[in-house]
């Protein structure tokens, strides 16, 4: 490591609080590219560049610029929004983008494939229905989430309200975002005076993440997060206040095992009013303490190995003025979602539809874009992406409830699953994602149907099993905290981990390397038929795989990489 600030900290500082190159860049019609430093700027505008994977050697071959086009991520605290919102973004994505919506593992919408100059007119479109897509990338604090299921229904309001005022209290307030895409006002002496109270000119040193659970629910996979509250309620089921994890997080570098996926440590509880005044301490000691000199080692989780969690918590404590109480007693129980029909306190009825991937299209036969427009043409709840890349129809009055499940169910959204299939998550990986060393999205639902074969032989297709797989150790799908997690390694090549919690509290361990499909198949087969016979009642597939030697268990932090191919003490 050296001791220069990363490039990034020098992009930042020189961008005049994210605004770069960016408007000129976006009236330069010579390309479909922007310049590479605002090509980093950019995501905190909520944007990657992109450019089409499966392009690139016919692209070449015919000396053409590759096929750039952006992807857009939306901020929605809590995957909430209006039917309204839903129509805007579902024209947006087939009149600019590739006629596909994704539904991300952070309940946000992603749009793929807008090119360069359909950027300023989709913005504008998305901001007429108060939608935007500040900070849903970049080092700052991104999309806050929450418990998406509206039944629990008290909870639910404070936990929604939570996340609400935390997106709200740690959104950048920078004007570059107006200015750029809206073309908005330039505000005088914008960089003289206190533009960012919270990030300061460099924002933070690394990306943010903040989620709200609701146990016994771990859908937002809480662990997995820089900073995140667990309600804790009382007998009414109001919320009393929140214990405080922090220090999670889920990328690492193949091959260099001083990076590594960590759960985050529980600081404490404390009362509903301080909430937003700890976030923000929890963001502004990172601000200050985070790693400013190695990107790979700048997550607030490398902050808290290296300063010890009870420093980082004084410190915390002294910023916020608040004292952490002993952590309060919680059971969280699975990160899954529950599909079908839950009925709320008040009457109405929330509907959580399966979208596989999260990806939302028209195919032939299953026309589930055209169906989600139709239900937000009648509906007047609102809608949820859940943190599983599902869609909660939310707030359902029961005299439409029939109707829209009709729409779903013919859509191919209501369809019966496998235990393995209701339980997976890919992240995008090609043809857009740049970093991707193999196929994700477009593959796992193919190795589900391979794998529901070898379920299905013993007798195992029902049961709940919690598989997520990743183009690279990025870790956008949180695989490793999957009971099966799959990461790419290189074309159709995979390392196979085992061994995580059902409940998202435990990391996987790595089982076998560098495996193809065949091999993933041969590996997993003789796993479950020793599930089939020699499970526990009740005992979930990963900790099984511990019980029975099959990998050894994963405490924490660089513990992820300890003792593989050693396995666990067999009962
Ligand atoms: C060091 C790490 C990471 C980098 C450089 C990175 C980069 C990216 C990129 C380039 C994409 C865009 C892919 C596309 O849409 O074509 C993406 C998608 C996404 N990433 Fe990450 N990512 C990282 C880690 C994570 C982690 C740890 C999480 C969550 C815990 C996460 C959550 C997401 C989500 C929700 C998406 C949207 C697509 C999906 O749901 O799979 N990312 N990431
Ligand atoms: S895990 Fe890797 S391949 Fe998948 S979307 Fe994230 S960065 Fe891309």
């Amino acid at each position: 490591m050296t001791d220069e600030l990363s490039r990034n900290e020098y992009i930042k500082e020189a961008s005049r609080y994210l605004r770069g190159t960016l408007a000129e860049g976006l009236r330069d019609d010579s390309t479909g590219a922007i310049v590479e430093d605002d090509q980093q700027l950019v995501k905190f505008h909520g944007m990657y560049m992109q450019d089409d994977r499966d392009l690139r050697p016919e692209r070449t071959r015919k000396k053409m610029e590759k096929a750039f086009s952006f992807m857009i991520r939306v901020r929605m605290p809590g995957g909430v929004v209006t039917p309204k919102q839903w129509l805007a973004l579902d024209h947006v994505a087939r009149a600019y983008g590739n006629e596909t919506m994704r539904l991300t593992t952070r309940q946000t919408v992603q749009l793929h494939g807008i090119i360069k100059s359909n950027l300023k007119a989709m913005m504008r479109e998305i901001d007429t229905v108060l939608l935007d897509s500040i900070a849903a990338c970049g080092d700052v604090n991104r999309n806050v989430m929450c418990n998406p299921n509206p039944g629990e229904s008290r909870a639910h309001a404070a936990a929604i309200e939570l996340a609400r005022s935390i997106s709200a209290h740690l959104t950048p307030r920078t004007p570059a975002y107006r200015e750029i895409w809206l073309d908005g006002e330039k505000i005088a002496g914008h960089d003289e005076g206190a533009v960012e109270p919270i990030y300061g000119k460099t924002y933070l040193p690394r990306k943010f993440k903040i989620v709200v659970a609701v146990p016994p629910s771990n859908d937002v996979d809480i662990f997995a997060h820089d900073l995140g509250y667990i309600a804790i309620l009382d007998a009414q089921g109001h919320v009393t206040g929140w214990n405080v994890t922090a220090g999670g997080g889920m990328g690492m570098t193949h091959g260099e095992p001083e990076t590594y996926p960590r759960t985050a440590d529980m600081l404490g509880f404390i009362a509903d009013a301080d909430a937003v005044k700890v976030a923000e301490a929890v963001v502004t000691t990172q601000r200050d303490w985070g790693n400013r000199k190695n990107r790979k080692h700048a997550r607030l989780k490398y902050t808290i190995e290296d300063r010890g969690l009870e420093a980082f918590r004084a410190e915390v404590e002294r910023r916020a003025g608040v004292t952490f109480e002993a952590p309060k007693p919680f059971k969280f129980t699975s990160t899954g979602d529950r599909y079908g029909w839950s009925q709320g306190d008040d009457g109405r009825g929330h509907l959580t539809l399966f979208v596989e991937n999260g990806r939302i299209h028209d195919l032939p036969g299953k026309a589930q874009m055209a169906a989600l427009r139709e239900i937000a043409n009648v509906h007047d709840g609102d809608f949820r992406v859940t943190a599983n890349q599902n869609l909660i129809i939310a707030n359902v009055a029961t005299e439409k409830q029939a109707g829209i499940e009709r729409i779903a169910r013919e859509a191919g959204l209501l369809a019966p699953w496998s235990g393995l299939r209701r339980n997976a998550m890919a992240c995008v990986a090609l043809p857009t994602c740049g970093l991707a060393l193999a196929e994700s999205e477009r593959y796992l639902p193919d190795l589900i149907t391979a794998l529901d074969r070898s379920l299905a032989k013993n007798g195992l297709s029902a049961d709940d099993i919690v598989i997520r797989m990743t183009g690279c150790p990025n870790g956008c799908a949180r695989p490793y905290l999957a009971e099966i997690g799959l990461v790419g390694k290189g074309p159709g090549r995979y390392n196979l981990y085992l061994g995580a919690a059902f409940d998202g509290s435990r990391l996987s361990k790595l089982y076998a390397p560098d495996l193809d499909h065949d091999g993933i198949v041969a590996a997993l087969d003789p796993i479950f038929a020793a599930y089939a016979t020699r499970r526990e009642a009740g005992e979930r597939f990963g900790d099984f795989t511990i019980r029975a030697g099959f990998v050894a268990k994963t405490g924490n932090g660089a513990d992820f990489h300890a003792n593989i191919g050693q396995p666990s003490v067999a009962a």
